[in-house]
């Protein structure tokens, strides 16, 4: 039977551990000169992307193309969406040419859901509206337990995760996979910014950017999502860096040495000072590998069913 991904609510922590294990020897492969392997030889995987990204298609893609599948990429403004067609019959559609994995970004949560049940193809969220980006999170943790070296280390780890909780799949996806290896996960920003009983999903939420920070081993920036706001969420992006931003200052209370992250695209100057992005604590540049050798594993593991 086909597996699917389609988020991070209720996958096991052994699942998890087996897929951070995978990417790990991917990483190796990313590290050679010669990046080609058979992994995915003769299988095709389709980007289906119907909101913009540059880390994530870009890095399926590659992915793909390192493991030597057939890739192909569609936008929805460059495709028949444009001429009314639906979701279903695009994917339908996709499906019909003998997609094996259809990599699926949308605006609206749940629409992976709705496809994987009417594809042959598996299926993998890359994002869906504020509801999952399952692949953001599997790849953040990967890069700290890089740094972490063992499982047993995210026990008890505090995550500091701050800014636009509300609009974010990151966050979410973040929390299910973060709590099920035993972190210990803090959310802060403002108020207008925090989903309703977001503690419900058991992590402690504050406004207080600053006790959210303070001791944390991870500190992790999420982005205004400006495109997805109603206006009068907060009063001006000088104000909200004032407030909520992460810079030396405040990233000095977290416990030295502390991992700095952002799953991009930074909006500058507003979340995180320039000064922090581009400091020694930074590892957002890593996440942008991870983000590879996790689309590699994911895709490996899924064409073998062996992803749970
Ligand atoms: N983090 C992330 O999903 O980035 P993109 O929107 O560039 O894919």
């Amino acid at each position: 039977m086909k597996q699917d991904l389609l988020g991070l609510k209720g996958m096991s922590a052994d699942n998890i551990k087996n897929i951070l294990d995978t990417a790990k020897t991917m990483k190796l492969i990313l590290a050679q000169p010669n990046k080609k392997t058979p992994h995915l030889q003769g299988r095709t995987v389709v980007n289906l992307f119907y909101e913009n990204s540059t880390r994530t298609r870009m890095s399926f893609e590659l992915a793909a193309k390192y493991m030597s599948a057939n890739a192909a990429n569609i936008t929805a403004s460059g495709s028949s969406v444009q001429k009314g067609e639906t979701l279903i019959d695009t994917a339908k559609t996709l499906n019909a040419m003998g997609t094996d994995i259809l990599v699926m970004r949308h605006s609206m949560s749940g629409a992976p859901n709705v496809i994987a049940p009417l594809v042959s193809a598996s299926v993998i969220n890359a994002g869906d509206g504020m509801n999952e980006h399952p692949t953001q999170a599997l790849l953040d943790m990967l890069t700290m337990y890089e740094h972490l070296g063992s499982f047993e280390s995210f026990n008890g780890l505090k995550v500091a995760i701050i800014g636009d909780a509300y609009h974010s799949r990151v966050v979410r996806s973040n929390i299910y996979g973060l709590n099920t290896m035993g972190a210990d996960v803090h959310v802060a920003g403002p108020a207008t910014l925090m989903p309703q009983q977001i503690e419900e999903l058991g992590v402690t939420v504050t406004s207080d950017v600053d006790s959210a920070i303070k001791d944390a081993d991870v500190v992790m920036g999420l982005r205004i999502q400006l495109e997805r706001q109603k206006k009068g969420l907060f009063p001006s992006v000088r104000e909200y860096h004032r407030f909520f931003g992460i810079n030396e200052d405040r990233l000095a209370l977290a416990k030295k040495g502390a991992l700095l992250m952002h799953p991009g695209p930074v909006n500058r100057g507003v979340e995180l000072s320039s000064s922090v992005i581009d400091g020694e604590q930074s590892v957002i540049d890593e996440q942008v590998t991870s983000g590879v050798a996790i689309r590699m594993a994911v895709m490996y593991l899924l064409s073998r069913g062996g992803l749970n």
